[in-house]
């Protein structure tokens, strides 16, 4: 496994690619958990080190507290015997020097950060007592106890309806500007990435191929895969044209119906697409 991402300070990222591309032993790896698997060559730089060079005794103070990770199923990472507020406290007596009093005020502050009414009497729920959403929610709450530099998010929002997905990838970006805290998130929506992430990662065949500014990456993209999400991403021909020929969202005043400039490379691509008339 080789990586080559660079999360430089307050920085989000959104991470593309195919299904079985790489993007979770990306991060995986970036968290010191596929050692086990398999040898990681490459270097993860973090603060000056090579995550990759340290042994696992002094990674594990990193893990979980400078770089916490969320996954997309909260059921499989929640434990379901125990009340999320002692999941949440029992990240803040590992990472963090509060007392008892301190814990249960900043787990109560937490829930309400990611947005869960009633926190405080939440705390003595269980997981199987919260929403899809809100388990994805009380997992954002449980990695940002240590206080994370950086947040790595591994399709967080799979199993969840779409409006709910939309709430929790903008949660997750509100809180990083927030907090002052970079992200990776791996998406397969580009809407969100373009919209909401500063920088494009795009992954193929287990390698990374691309990546660069959001606005760079989507107005020139090099890679096949890129192109094809690019053009994926609305219909041919209509507003996904305005939005990759641009390189930005289409303007209520702007045609959406500008031409594809490599119809040759889409699945959809439409017998209009190519010219250059615009409706
Ligand atoms: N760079 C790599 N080095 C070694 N093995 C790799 C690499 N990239 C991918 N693989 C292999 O491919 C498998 C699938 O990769 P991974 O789970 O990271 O895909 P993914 O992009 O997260 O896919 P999905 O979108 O379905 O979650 C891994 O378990 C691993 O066996
Ligand atoms: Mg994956």
């Amino acid at each position: 496994m080789r990586s080559a991402l660079i999360s430089r300070p307050v920085k989000s990222w959104a991470l593309l690619g195919e299904s079985g591309s790489g993007k979770s032993i990306t991060l995986r790896s970036i968290m010191g958990l596929s050692r086990r698997y398999g040898e990681v060559t490459g270097r993860v730089m973090w603060q000056g080190e090579n995550l990759v060079a340290k042994p696992e005794r002094e990674l594990r103070k990193i893990r979980g507290k400078d770089i916490a990770m969320i996954f997309q199923e909260p059921m499989s990472s929640l434990n379901p015997l125990l009340t999320v507020g002692v999941q949440i406290i029992e990240n803040l007596v590992a990472h963090t020097t509060m007392d008892k009093k301190a814990r249960q005020a900043r787990a109560i502050e937490l829930l309400e950060l990611v947005g869960i009414p009633d926190a405080s009497r939440r705390l003595d729920d269980y997981p199987h007592q919260f929403s899809g959403g809100m388990r994805q929610r009380v997992m954002i709450a449980i990695a940002l106890a240590s206080d994370p530099k950086l947040l790595l998010a591994d399709e967080p929002t799979t199993a969840l309806d779409v409006t709910i997905q939309k709430q929790i990838l903008k949660l997750i970006l509100d809180l990083s500007k927030e907090l002052g805290m970079s992200v990776i998130l791996v998406t397969h929506d580009l809407g969100v990435a373009a919209q909401t992430c500063d920088r494009l990662a795009v992954m193929y065949g287990g390698k990374l191929v691309e990546k660069g500014e959001t606005r760079d990456v989507l107005r020139n993209p090099l890679h096949r895969y890129t192109l094809a999400v690019a053009i994926g991403a609305g219909k041919c021909g209509t507003t996904h044209a305005a939005v990759f020929v641009a390189g930005h969202a289409a303007q209520p005043n702007e045609s959406t119906k500008r031409m594809c400039l490599r119809p040759a490379l889409c699945a959809r691509a439409a017998r209009m697409c190519g010219t250059k008339t615009t409706a």
